[in-house]
């Protein structure tokens, strides 16, 4: 099949890539010229494992191609998917559709003969239906079918997540596009992934209604591990503990500085703005979102607790800047707030993350940026561990500590041992485990 994907991003670069490695005829394009151009010259230019790998095969096996020509490409395609950003509307929090909009319009004008426009960026109930009232009203005399397709892959594992996913989203309103979609998908069919065909709008409700859950997961096991460290209790046990229950399941119960990300934050936000505006309120929702915005900040004040109650002049060195391991992606991430709590009460930063610094240059302001830890450890009075990297989980204790004017480590990932870090001399704290316990084998509880 031949395929265009506008917008070239996370989601439309892993997406495209995949599908010409199914063996379709796949154009990404991108009105970002830069993108096209570093793109064409075997650049990729955000970080995804593998995904320069499968780049570079797809393009030399012929099926993947990169253009800034929407026009030309959108006229022989069969299938246009539209997977440009829909972040959330400055001032109100609903997602802003100006670029699905825009690229609507873009395609009404191209499209020749039955075409199949899929929406894959994530975007409210309705959006779908006003796509094709768009299309239709640009172009009376396009022949398209328009279907929701929500993407549900993580950055870190996208390639993977594409490849075996737990299930493919097709909302469709008009049965032409059914065996189009089919043929879209069938080698992930074939593996036995799920198509599950829905209505338009039930499809655009899914990828909200999922994001929303795993974020209410997320902010429920933080407030559990908030009340463990009240009462004593161990939250890494908690989260065990119910996590067996397949009624509840383990994913999704890491207690941490609060969710971050290009989706959680702003789909929450959208998912309350979409309930408020059908007369249908998401309180559960509402309430993660407000719960999730005070944590970020409050995860400063713990790290001014641990630093004895000031931090002005201190130089304070987080070790992890973006939202998640595995990805340059900055957008949302709860390093920033915490970064500018501990600024706001004068602390001096020092901060390495593997991937995502060229990002959060343009991000977060008056932040020395170091070549590894222990460079970010040098005359600090504390470390903070905020994105949990390989490369911070089995760091020389004994390294850092001689290194530091002060030896404290605030773990926000719990990925160290109390026991294990104590012993070394330094001051640990970490979220919602206590102090006076040691633990063997993440399962067993002594007391000291
Ligand atoms: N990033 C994720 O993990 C993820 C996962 C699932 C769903 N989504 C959703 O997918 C959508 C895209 O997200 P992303 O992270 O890939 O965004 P992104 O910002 O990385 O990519 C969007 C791309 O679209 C391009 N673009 C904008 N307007 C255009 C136009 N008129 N013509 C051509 N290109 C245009 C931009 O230049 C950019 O390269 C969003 O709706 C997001 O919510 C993202």
């Amino acid at each position: 099949m031949k395929i265009a994907m506008v917008g070239a991003g996370y989601v439309g670069l892993v997406t495209g890539v995949c599908l010409a490695d199914f063996g379709h005829d796949v154009t990404c394009i991108d009105n970002d010229p830069r993108k096209i151009e570093a793109l064409r010259e075997g650049i990729v230019p955000i970080y995804e494992p593998g995904l320069s790998e499968l780049v570079k095969a797809n393009v030399e096996g012929g099926r993947l191609a990169f253009s800034s020509d929407l026009k030309s490409v959108v006229k022989d395609a069969d299938v246009v998917f539209i997977a440009v950003g829909t972040p959330s509307r400055r001032g109100d929090g609903h997602a802003d559709l100006t670029y699905v909009h825009a690229v609507a319009r873009e395609i009404a004008a191209a499209v020749d003969g039955f075409t199949v426009v899929v929406t894959k960026s994530t975007v409210p109930v309705g959006t779908g239906d006003e796509v094709a009232h768009i299309i239709a009203t640009t172009n009376p005399n396009a022949d398209v079918a328009v279907v929701s397709n929500p993407e549900f892959l993580r950055e870190g594992a996208a390639i993977d997540d594409f490849k075996r996913p737990d299930r493919i989203v097709v909302g469709i309103e008009d049965e032409r596009a059914r065996a189009v979609m089919t043929e879209v998908y069938r080698p992930l069919y074939l593996n036995q992934a799920p198509l599950q065909f829905t209505g338009r709008r039930t499809a655009e409700l899914i990828k909200y209604a999922a994001n929303a859950f795993l974020a209410l997961k997320i902010t429920f096991i933080n407030e559990v591990a908030d009340l463990c460290e009240s009462a004593g209790a161990d939250v890494q046990q908690v989260a065990r503990g119910i996590g067996l229950d397949n009624r509840i399941g383990s994913k999704f119960l890491n207690a941490g500085p609060g969710y971050g990300g290009s989706c959680f934050p702003k789909d929450t936000l959208a998912l309350m703005k979409i309930g408020q505006d059908f007369g249908s309120p998401m309180r559960l929702v509402e309430t993660t979102v407000a719960i999730n915005d005070q944590r970020k900040r409050a995860m400063s004040r713990k790290v001014i607790t641990a630093c004895g109650g000031d931090v002005r002049g201190k130089k304070i060195g987080v070790l992890g800047l973006t939202f998640k391991p595995n990805t340059d992606d900055m957008r949302e991430a709860p390093s920033i707030d915490i970064i500018r709590g501990l600024q706001d009460r004068g602390a001096i930063i020092s901060a390495y993350d593997p991937k995502g610094m060229d990002a959060a240059r343009e991000m977060i302001d008056k932040v020395d940026y170091a070549a590894n830890a222990y460079d970010v450890a040098q005359d600090a009075d504390a470390l903070v561990l905020i994105t949990e990297w390989n490369e911070f989980r089995s760091l020389d204790l004994e390294r850092l500590k001689g290194l530091m004017k002060s030896p404290v480590l605030v773990d926000l990932r719990n990925v160290y041992r109390h026991d294990e870090v104590t012993r070394h001399g330094f001051a640990y704290s970490s979220v919602g485990r206590p102090d006076h316990a040691t633990y063997r084998d993440g399962m067993t509880e002594t007391a000291e």
